[in-house]
């Protein structure tokens, strides 16, 4: 089998396949980039055939939250290098934050970014838009337009109004910076964005209980006082207000502690039109990991007690929380090496967020959950419901084959991203990607990238506010 091998269609035969109706023994039929059918009936003569004997073959991830660093921090990552690192963990979209140079605030950022994105990616992309206090109800539409597949507030950072960029640790009188997004912006836009029938991502914490215990950040322990999981319920509990009021589906980002899951149970059942998501990071780690982690696990918002970790496990478990996004978020190494207080927050994890899905779901009990975590819920709230996340007819042929028998070691020489430091560094997980497909043409392949910049930009259904 050759890098260049594109046949216009194939069978995937003998593996354990995720249909709409579960798991099932059955082939995969592919046409020009598309699953024509699922059944066991010999194909026509001289078809293609991969061999999936003993393995599973699952819808190819939508990582729903990554940043690409790209355009602006080409140095931390760029569109090349996190595609090939989603190739490599079976993540066959990509959906990137807004926080680029220039950010995501206008149409015309929206287009450039897009084709500097279709020169370089290996996988599918689409694009959330930033939504600044100053943003008018026109830019959204516009931004809409030009394909966004919603918006993303970062509750209390401000925006550099010369240097087009999100600023974590503003300074507070400088007059460069917009007055960063809050409730107000929120509840003045919910209801544009509401009619566009796009959904609104939140970074949940409040700005408010921010400042109050922002201090030096020497230890551990000093980030999590800094930014206490009373930060995150607070911003959950008046965005769900606002969602309520609006209709707007409220999209709640890296859910990170058990008061933050708490406000948002309480939120759902009092009929919010709330989405949750949360990362790996959270499911796996806890303050415990920081002597072995270090720096790696430094993000905003940070991983707290085993017992929130816990909680969020049982969330998932009981589908509270519908997806599983990474938040990858890249740095340099030399950039993470830096003294716990300055070195920059975030973690690269686009590359394990499938087997990381899988090892976490066979544990609970049902293995295939992980793809509905990973792939048919981030459709459903990306508006990519009738094109992708599911197997079957019609649908887009972005296919994973994993091996179930083969486990994944997560080290720093294996990953593909910019940054191979991670949080999750040493874990091991049961799982294995063997073989990656994004519409019918193999990306990924027994460790090896195949194929090129094949990735295009997606745009997403606006079908209102289904909840995933
Ligand atoms: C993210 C980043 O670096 O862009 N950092 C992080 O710690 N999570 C921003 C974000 O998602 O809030
Ligand atoms: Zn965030």
């Amino acid at each position: 089998m050759t890098d260049s091998w594109k046949p216009r269609s194939f069978v995937i035969a003998g593996g354990t396949v995720l249909t709409p109706d579960g798991p099932r023994e059955v082939d995969v039929h592919v046409a020009d980039g598309v699953i024509t059918s699922l059944s066991s009936d010999t194909p026509p003569e001289g078809t293609r055939t991969v061999d999936a004997r003993g393995t599973y073959v699952l819808p190819g991830a939508i990582d729903v939250h990554v940043h690409s660093r790209d355009p602006g921090f080409p140095q931390k990552e760029d569109f090349g290098t996190l595609t090939e690192a989603a190739a490599a963990g079976g993540v066959t979209t990509v959906i990137d934050m807004p926080n680029t140079v220039p950010a995501v605030d206008a149409a015309g950022v929206l287009e450039s970014k897009a084709a500097l994105a279709r020169s370089k990616a290996r996988v599918d992309f689409g694009m959330w838009a930033l939504l600044r206090s100053g943003t008018t109800a026109e830019e959204l539409e516009s931004l809409a337009d030009a394909g966004a597949v919603g918006f993303k507030a970062y509750l209390g950072y401000a925006f550099s109004l010369t240097r087009k960029q999100v600023l974590y640790s503003p300074g507070l009188d400088d007059p460069d910076l917009e007055t960063p997004p809050d409730y107000g912006t929120l509840a003045r836009l919910a209801p544009v964005i509401a009619r566009l029938g796009l959904p609104l991502a939140i970074h949940a914490e409040d700005p408010g209980i921010l400042s109050a215990f922002r201090r030096p950040l020497e230890t551990y322990s000093d980030l999590l006082a800094a930014r206490p999981p009373e930060a995150e319920a607070v911003a959950i509990a008046a965005a769900a207000e606002i969602a309520g009021a609006s209709s707007v589906r409220m999209h709640v980002a890296h859910l990170s502690s058990a008061p933050g899951l708490a406000a948002a149970k309480e939120a759902i059942r009092a009929g919010a039109p709330l989405s949750l998501e949360t990362c790996p990071q959270y499911l796996w780690l806890s303050e415990e990991d920081f002597p072995r982690a270090g720096t790696a696990m430094k993000m905003f918002p940070p991983i707290r007690s085993a017992a929130d970790r816990d909680a969020l496990v049982d969330g998932l478990a009981q589908g509270v929380i519908g997806l599983v996004a990474t938040d990858h978020a890249p740095h340099t190494d030399e950039e993470k090496a830096a003294s716990f207080d300055e070195a920059p927050a975030g973690s690269p994890g686009v590359q394990t967020l499938y087997v990381s899905c899988l090892e976490l779901a066979r544990r609970i009990g049902d293995v295939w959950l992980a793809a509905r975590w990973v792939s048919e819920a981030p459709a459903a709230l990306v508006g990519l419901q009738e094109t992708k996340g599911t197997i079957a007819p019609g649908y887009d042929a972005d296919l994973v084959i994993v091996d179930p028998g083969k486990r994944t070691l997560v080290r720093p020489e294996a990953m593909r991203s910019r940054q191979r430091h991670g949080a999750l560094d040493g874990m091991d997980f049961g799982f294995s990607v063997r073989e990656v497909y994004l519409r019918g043409a193999a990306i990924w392949r027994d460790g090896r990238r195949v194929g090129g910049a094949t990735g295009r930009m997606v745009r997403p259904a606006r079908l209102g506010s289904a909840l995933p």
